[in-house]
C-alpha cells in the first residue's frame, strides 16, 4: 500500500518514524505493508533518511498507486483544496489538521461518503489519545450528553507552571517556547482557539449535528493571575483551561474557559501537557481518556492508525460524522446544567 504525507513536520516526520521503524512496514497489524511514495513539502530536507519528497501536490494527486493521504500540514490554506481534490479523485485522506475539520469537515466527509472513500481525523482531537473513533464507534451505543476535557498541552503546560512553580502568565509562556510546546505565536492556543475547534469536533461528533467552533463562546487563559491561582488554591481547587459541550433540552451547549475545578475532580491531576476528556453516555455513564495530546510520536500514532485502519477495511467506507444545520445554541442560562465545574470569578462577564 503506497501512502503519501503532506507535510514533514512535527508531525508528518513522526509518521515517517512510525513507518519505518516497523520491521515489516505494518504489514502485520494492517494485513499490507505499508510504504511512503511521496513527502510533500516546500523545505528541503537533505539529511532526512527518506528520498521522496516533492514540492509539487500533482506528484500525490495524479500517482494512482497511492492509495492513502495523510495532511498533516496544518491550516486551511492550501490543506482544504488538496484534500476536497484528493477525496474528489478517489484517495483516502487522514489528517490531524483539526482547523480544517472544524472549518470544511462537514463538506469533506460528504464528498468522501460519495466518493466510497474515508476522511479520517483520529488525530485532530487529543493528539494519540483514542477519542474520535470512540465517539463514533465504540460509545455507539450510548446517547452521549457531555463532552468536557483538557483539550490542549500548550496552555495545560503553562497553567502547571504557573499553580506548582509560581510562574507568571509571561514566564510560563516563554518557558514553554523554550521547551518547543509553544509556537512563536501562539495565539491559537493561548486564546483558546485550539480548544474551540476541538470541542466543536467532539460535540459535533457526540449529538450527531455540526457545531460550528465559530459559535462557541472562547476565552483563552491570558487573562488569568497568579492571584487567581491563589484564589483557586485557597477554596481547594485548580485551574484548567476547559472545552465542554453538553446536550440540552433545545439544542448544545457548548463553552472555552478557563474554570476553577475542585481538587478531587477526575480532571483536576491532569498536568504539563496531558489532556484529559471525560464523556457522559446514558448506559456507560462517565468514562474517561487520558494521555498525552500533543508531540511528535503521540500524533502520529493516532495518524498511523487510521492509516492501518483504512488498509484493513480499504474498498468500504467507514461511516462516521454529523448532519449539516446547527443544532441551536444556548448560550444563557444553561450553566446551571453542568455538573462539571465551576466557573472562574473574577472578570467573567
Ligand atoms: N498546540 C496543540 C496543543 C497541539 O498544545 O495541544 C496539539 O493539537
Amino acid at each position: 500500500m503506497k501512502i503519501g504525507i503532506m507535510g514533514f513536520g512535527v508531525v508528518g516526520s513522526g509518521v515517517g518514524e512510525i513507518i519505518a521503524n516497523s520491521p515489516d512496514g505494518l504489514l502485520s497489524r494492517s494485513g499490507e505493508k505499508i510504504e511512503i511514495a511521496r513527502i510533500l513539502d516546500l523545505r528541503d530536507f537533505p539529511d532526512s533518511p527518506f528520498h521522496c519528497f516533492t514540492k509539487d501536490f500533482q506528484d500525490i494527486l495524479n500517482d494512482d498507486q497511492i492509495e492513502i493521504v495523510a495532511e498533516v500540514m496544518g491550516g486551511t490554506k492550501p490543506a482544504y483544496e488538496f484534500t476536497r481534490q484528493l477525496l474528489l479523485a478517489g484517495k483516502h485522506v487522514v489528517t490531524s489538521n483539526k482547523e480544517l475539520v472544524a472549518k470544511h469537515g462537514t463538506e469533506l466527509l460528504k464528498i468522501a461518503e460519495e466518493k466510497n472513500v474515508n476522511y479520517l481525523f483520529e488525530a485532530s482531537v487529543g493528539g494519540g489519545i483514542p477519542i474520535i473513533r470512540p465517539l463514533y464507534s465504540s460509545l455507539s451505543a450510548n446517547e452521549l450528553t457531555d463532552v468536557l476535557g483538557i483539550l490542549n498541552g500548550t496552555t495545560n503546560y503553562i497553567l502547571t507552571q504557573m499553580i506548582k512553580a509560581g510562574e507568571s502568565f509571561e514566564d510560563a509562556l516563554h518557558g514553554a517556547q523554550e521547551k518547543g510546546y509553544a509556537e512563536k505565536d501562539p495565539t491559537a492556543d493561548v486564546e483558546g482557539y485550539d480548544t474551540c475547534r476541538k470541542i466543536a469536533i467532539l460535540a459535533s461528533l457526540a449529538f450527531g449535528k455540526y457545531v460550528n467552533s465559530e459559535a462557541i463562546e472562547t476565552e483563552g487563559i491570558t487573562k488569568i493571575t497568579l492571584e487567581d491561582v491563589a484564589y483557586a488554591e485557597a477554596i481547594g481547587g485548580v485551574i484548567k483551561l476547559i472545552g465542554m459541550a453538553s446536550k440540552a433540552k433545545d439544542g448544545v451547549y457548548a463553552r472555552v474557559c478557563p474554570a476553577i475545578l475542585k481538587k478531587e475532580h477526575p480532571l483536576a491531576g491532569i498536568d504539563d501537557v496531558f489532556n484529559g476528556i471525560m464523556v457522559k453516555g446514558d448506559a456507560i455513564g462517565d468514562v474517561m481518556f487520558y494521555g498525552r495530546g500533543a508531540g511528535s510520536l503521540p500524533t502520529a500514532s493516532a495518524v498511523v492508525s487510521d492509516i492501518i485502519d483504512i488498509v484493513k477495511h480499504k474498498d468500504k467506507h467507514i461511516r462516521l460524522g454529523w448532519t449539516e444545520g446547527t443544532p441551536g445554541y444556548l448560550k444563557d442560562g444553561a450553566e446551571q446544567e453542568f455538573r462539571f465545574y465551576i466557573r472562574l470569578t473574577g472578570d467573567a462577564d
